[in-house]
C-alpha cells in the first residue's frame, strides 16, 4: 500500500501498558445497518435507540437524506421518518465503502415494488457475491437486472408473491434482505436453510413491532406472512457481539482486570467457552463480563461458522491472543477464505504467522514489537489495534477509516482503559509541522 493510497488518519499505540476498569459495548453494527433500511417500510417514523456512532451509521443518514428521508440523530437515538422516500437509483458511489448498502434493495423492493442500488462494496474479503439476495427476489416475482458499466442492479415487480426459498449457502445478508422484500408479499415466504444470526432477530423484531408477521427468526427456517400496511414503532437495539468479543480478547491479553459490559453470553458462547478452552479466566454475569489477569494460556485451534458456530468476525481479534499466549495453533476461516489481510501486517509487527492453504498457522509464540503497519479491512483493523496494544514500543496504525466504521468511540473507550492512544490526522498534522517550519 503505498503513501498516496493511504488515507489521512492514522492512529498511534504506545503499547505494553496493562489495562484495567469497565468498558460498555455499543449497538450492533450489522443489526443497524439493516434496521435502517428496513424503517422506510413504515408509513410513519421509526424511532431506533442504542445506536453506535459509526460511520456506516452516518453513511446510511445520508443515503437516506438523498432519498426523501427526514432524519433526527442525538444522544443515540435515531428517529428515520420515512414518509417523503421516494424510490430513486442509488449509485455505487454513494454505497461503495458499505456493503450492508445492499439492504435498500430489499426495503425498496418491498415499499414501492422496484429498486435500483449501485453494486456493494464493502470489506476486502474476498469475493463476496449477491447470487443468493437475487434468487430470493426473482422467487418473489422480481425482474433483476444489471446494466454492464454503471454497476446498477435494476429490481422491479409488479406484485411481489410469497414463495418457499431454500438458500444454497447460508447467508445473513440474503436472509434478511429477502425479509425485507417478503414482509408485504401476498401470502407466505418461507426461507429455509437460513442464517440464524442476533442481527436477524433484531431486524424480525423491528419489522414485527411495525405490524409486520415473521416467525421464526434466529431458526433455520423462517415465514413471513405478508401484511399490507407497517406502522411507526420504536426499538433499542441489541448489543454488538463482534465489539465485545473484540474487547473481551483485549482484555485477555493486556487487561488486568477489565469488565466489559452490555454484552450478552447467548451471543458469544462459542467464543467464550474457546476463550475459556485457552484459560482465560471470567466472571460471567447476566449483561457483563470480567476477565481476570491471565498467565500462560493454551494452545488452541479455531474454526469459523456461521452462528452459533465461532463468528468469522472475531478469528482476526482473536489472532493476537493466541500469538501472545500460547503462540502455537491455527486459524481456519471457512466463511471467507481470504480473511487474512493482518497477516502480513502482524509479521511485520514480529508474528510468527504463516498462511498455508488457507490456513492460518502461528508456530510459536511470538515477542510482538511496534511498527507502522495497514489496516485492509474492519477486523484487520481491530487485529493491529489488540497487537499495538500488546507490543513493545510504538505502533502507527494506517486507513483506520476501516476502524471507525465498525467501532464507536474505540480511542475514548481504549483510552478510559488506561491505554496510550491517539486518532492523529495527518493531513493537518503536516499542515502543523508546515507551518511550524515556515515560521508562521
Ligand atoms: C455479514 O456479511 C456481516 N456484515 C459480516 O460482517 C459477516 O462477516 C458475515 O455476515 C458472516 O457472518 C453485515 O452484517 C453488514 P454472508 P454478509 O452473506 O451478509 C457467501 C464485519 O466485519 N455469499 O453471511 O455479506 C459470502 O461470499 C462484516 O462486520 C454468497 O456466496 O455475509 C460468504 O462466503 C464483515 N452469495 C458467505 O456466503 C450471496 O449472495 C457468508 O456471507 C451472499 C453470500
Amino acid at each position: 500500500m503505498i503513501e498516496s493510497e493511504m488515507s489521512m488518519n492514522k492512529i498511534v499505540i504506545h503499547g505494553g501498558r496493562p489495562l484495567t476498569g469497565n468498558v460498555t459495548v455499543s449497538g450492533a453494527k450489522n443489526s443497524i445497518v439493516a434496521l435502517m433500511p428496513a424503517s422506510i417500510l413504515a408509513d410513519e417514523p421509526v424511532v431506533l435507540e442504542g445506536i453506535p456512532e459509526i460511520s456506516d451509521v452516518y453513511s446510511l443518514i445520508n443515503i437516506l437524506q438523498i432519498m426523501g428521508a427526514k432524519i433526527y440523530f442525538a444522544k443515540g437515538v435515531l428517529t428515520i421518518d420515512p414518509r417523503g422516500v421516494k424510490s430513486i437509483p442509488i449509485p455505487s458511489g454513494k454505497i461503495n465503502s458499505l456493503r450492508a448498502s445492499y439492504y435498500f434493495m430489499g426495503a425498496l423492493l418491498g415499499k414501492f415494488g422496484k429498486a435500483e442500488v449501485g453494486l456493494p462494496g464493502g470489506c476486502n474479503l474476498g469475493p463476496r457475491p449477491i447470487d443468493l439476495h437475487i434468487k430470493g427476489f426473482e422467487a418473489l416475482g422480481a425482474s433483476v437486472s444489471d446494466d454492464k458499466g454503471v454497476m446498477y442492479l435494476r429490481i422491479r415487480a409488479t406484485n411481489l408473491v410469497a414463495s418457499r426459498i431454500f438458500m444454497d449457502m447460508v447467508s445473513v445478508g440474503a436472509t434478511i434482505n429477502i425479509m425485507l422484500a417478503a414482509v408485504k408479499a401476498k401470502g407466505t415466504t418461507v426461507i429455509e436453510n437460513a442464517a440464524r444470526e442476533p442481527e436477524i432477530i433484531d431486524v424480525a423484531t423491528l419489522l414485527n413491532n411495525m405490524g409486520a408477521k415473521v416467525y421464526g427468526a434466529g431458526t433455520n427456517e423462517i415465514r413471513i406472512e405478508g401484511v399490507s400496511k407497517l406502522h411507526g414503532t420504536r426499538h433499542s437495539i441489541i448489543p454488538d457481539r463482534i465489539e465485545a468479543g473484540t474487547y473481551l480478547a483485549i482484555a485477555a491479553a493486556v487487561g488486568e482486570g477489565v469488565t466489559v459490559e452490555n454484552v450478552l453470553y447467548e451471543h458469544l458462547e462459542s467464543y467464550i467457552s474457546k476463550l475459556e478452552e485457552m484459560g482465560v479466566q471470567m466472571t460471567i454475569r447476566e449483561d457483563s463480563i470480567t476477565v481476570h489477569s491471565n498467565q500462560n494460556l493454551k494452545k488452541v485451534n479455531v474454526k469459523t461458522y456461521p452462528y452459533p458456530g465461532f463468528a468469522t468476525d472475531l478469528q482476526q481479534p482473536i489472532t493476537p491472543l493466541l500469538l501472545k499466549s500460547c503462540g502455537q495453533g491455527e486459524l481456519i476461516d471457512t466463511i471467507y477464505e481470504c480473511r487474512i489481510g493482518h497477516v502480513p501486517e502482524l509479521k511485520r509487527m514480529g508474528a510468527n504467522i504463516r498462511v498455508k492453504d488457507n490456513r492460518i498457522i502461528m508456530d510459536s509464540t511470538s515477542e510482538l514489537v511496534g511498527a507502522e503497519v495497514v489496516a485492509s479491512d474492519l477486523r484487520a483493523g481491530a487485529s493491529l489495534v489488540i497487537a499495538a496494544l500488546i507490543a513493545k514500543g510504538v505502533t502507527t496504525i494506517y486507513n483506520v477509516e476501516f476502524i471507525l466504521r465498525g467501532y464507536d468511540r474505540i480511542i475514548e473507550k481504549l483510552t478510559n482503559l488506561g491505554a496510550d492512544i491517539a486518532l492523529v490526522d495527518t493531513e493537518s498534522s503536516c499542515k502543523e509541522k508546515a507551518k511550524i517550519e515556515e515560521g508562521r
